[in-house]
């Protein structure tokens, strides 16, 4: 039975590839930010997973708002990377595991997700940054990957508690497949951030750090607001949380924090790391 080990929660901001590209993680800048992985990247090289799940949301380099899924699952060999504007490198494609993608497929499908499979699909920011931050120099890692993409597009978006939901789907059928891989769940996204309107750069420490505090302890807490609740308190990006919520939706067993961190700002946006171990 494969084993899920965790699940690493992280931003995935732009301007953090050009950083990591251009060796910016000593500057004073970026400083303070990259230190806040260092724990995380310890635990990953004792830990070794095989398998990342990988919860994103795609920007609309894959679907546009004519022709939007609320949830996709990748079932591909591999998936190309594209920058879809902003000045971000492209690397070789990342690996994919097409048979347990469709064992994850069929398991959520019987547990009541209707999603949508995808036997292509292109990986952007959402995706690819916080993989560059947890394989540092890898491009790509040696990981197989499976990505899952949440609307955080277009409204309607999924109500949270059915993203926590989709998360504990995510968990049996990972924990169904018979191989004996160790799977890590990644959700990416926020912390609070709104890239434009009035509140253009809003930024919410307090939820931030209840949001952090509940998906460690409670986090039927979280799933219990609704999308419209999270974009008043987070901003309408930092609606990107429910990426988070999902993530640990995937933990079924006593869950216990690795490390955490926080950073104001990174971009117009609070950044943050949360990484928590299944047992
Ligand atoms: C920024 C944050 C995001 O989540 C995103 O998708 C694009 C830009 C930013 O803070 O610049
Ligand atoms: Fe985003």
């Amino acid at each position: 039975m494969a084993r899920i080990i965790g699940a690493l929660t992280s931003s995935h901001i732009p301007s953090i590839g050009n950083a990591i590209s251009n060796g910016k993680q000593d500057d004073p800048y970026w400083k303070p930010f990259f230190d806040g992985y260092e724990p995380v990247l310890r635990w990953l090289d004792e830990q070794k997973p095989d398998v990342a799940v990988v919860l994103y949301n795609d920007h609309g380099l894959n679907f546009f708002l004519n022709n939007l899924p609320t949830f996709a699952v990748g079932a591909a060999q591999e998936y190309v990377t594209k920058d879809e504007g902003w000045g971000l490198p492209v690397f070789p494609p990342y690996r994919g595991y097409p048979e347990m993608s469709w064992h994850l497929i069929e398991s959520l499908v019987e547990q009541e997700f209707d999603i949508a499979m995808c036997q292509e699909m292109a990986m952007d920011h959402a995706f690819i940054n916080p993989m560059r931050l947890f394989w540092p120099g890898q491009n790509p890692p040696k990981i197989k990957t499976i990505p899952v993409a949440i609307n955080t597009v277009q409204f309607p978006l999924p109500r949270p508690s059915r993203c926590y939901a989709l998360g504990q789907a995510i968990g049996r059928a990972v924990e169904s497949w018979p191989g004996d891989e160790k799977v890590v769940v990644i959700g990416t996204g926020g912390m609070s951030h709104q890239l434009d309107g009035e509140r253009a750069g809003f930024i919410n420490k307090k939820f931030d750090e209840m949001c952090m505090e509940t998906l460690l302890n409670d986090p039927q807490r979280l799933a219990k607001y609704s999308s419209l609740e999270l974009v008043r308190e987070a901003g309408a990006q930092g609606a990107e949380i429910i990426m988070w919520l999902a993530a640990r939706g995937a933990l079924h067993g006593r869950v216990s924090k690795i490390h955490s961190s926080y950073h104001i700002p990174i971009s117009n946006t609070a950044a943050g790391v949360l990484a928590l171990a299944n047992h």
